[in-house]
């Protein structure tokens, strides 16, 4: 278990407790998700290389750090993962967006892709991934598998909320990617929907239902 990362700050704790509540309204629900993704933002991207520089203060010069140019790409899984991209660029401004369109398909439940467009230099970046929901872990899994085909060796994976059968299936499946939650759930319901969970979260962001 030491690449999951349950990050359960309380100011988490409480939005996701907002999320969770079936009477929050679209526009809430989506401010919160984006609030929650910059939160985590800050805790998966401890360990960005740091390097020395020299600035003059108004005092004297100092030897202080700064974050060492590394490269980084966010990959939202469409559509809910869309709800977490602002949160992100809150904290990371320069940050390149590639896109992955994919859904359950409702009778099989296995991921299907509809949409795929990344930056150029993707293989050069390391690639955060983000999707509100971990449930099976389908759509992580071959979200992961299609980013490494680009070249790209560095992939984390952020989630707001995970299904343990969805870690399990992504840690079998890709063991060397780091995985951010906010929460594990009990388990999944017979249509696969994480309990006690959030509900659609694509549906809750777009408000489409
Ligand atoms: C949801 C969610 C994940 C996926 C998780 O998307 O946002 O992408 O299900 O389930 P899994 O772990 O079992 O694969 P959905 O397919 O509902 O599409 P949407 O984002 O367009 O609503
Ligand atoms: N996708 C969702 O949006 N919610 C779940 O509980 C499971 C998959």
């Amino acid at each position: 278990m030491d690449k999951v990362h349950v990050l359960d700050h309380p100011l988490l704790q409480h939005k996701l407790s907002i999320l969770r509540d079936q009477n929050t309204g679209v526009k809430d629900f989506r401010e919160v998700v984006s609030e929650i993704a910059t939160l985590m933002c800050y805790e998966a991207t401890r360990d960005l290389p740091l390097q020395d520089v020299v600035v003059q203060t108004p005092i004297a010069k100092a030897v202080t750090k700064q974050i060492s140019g590394k490269k980084l790409a966010i990959v939202p899984i469409l559509r809910a993962g869309l709800g977490m991209v602002d949160g992100i660029h809150t904290l990371i401004p320069s940050a390149k967006v590639g896109h992955i369109g994919l859904f359950r398909d409702p009778e099989t439940l296995e991921p299907v892709k509809y949409y795929c467009k990344m930056p150029n230099d993707i293989s050069e970046r390391e690639v955060i991934i983000l999707d509100p929901m971990l449930a099976t872990g389908g759509s992580a899994s071959a979200a992961i598998t299609f980013i490494k085909e680009y070249g790209v060796t560095h992939i984390k994976l952020m989630n707001i909320l995970a299904a343990p059968e969805g870690i399990a299936r992504v840690q079998k499946d890709h063991p060397d990617v780091d995985i951010y939650v906010a929460a594990v759930d009990e388990g999944l319901n017979d249509r696969c929907y994480i309990v006690p969970g959030l509900g659609d979260a694509g549906d809750r962001i777009f408000g489409t239902k």
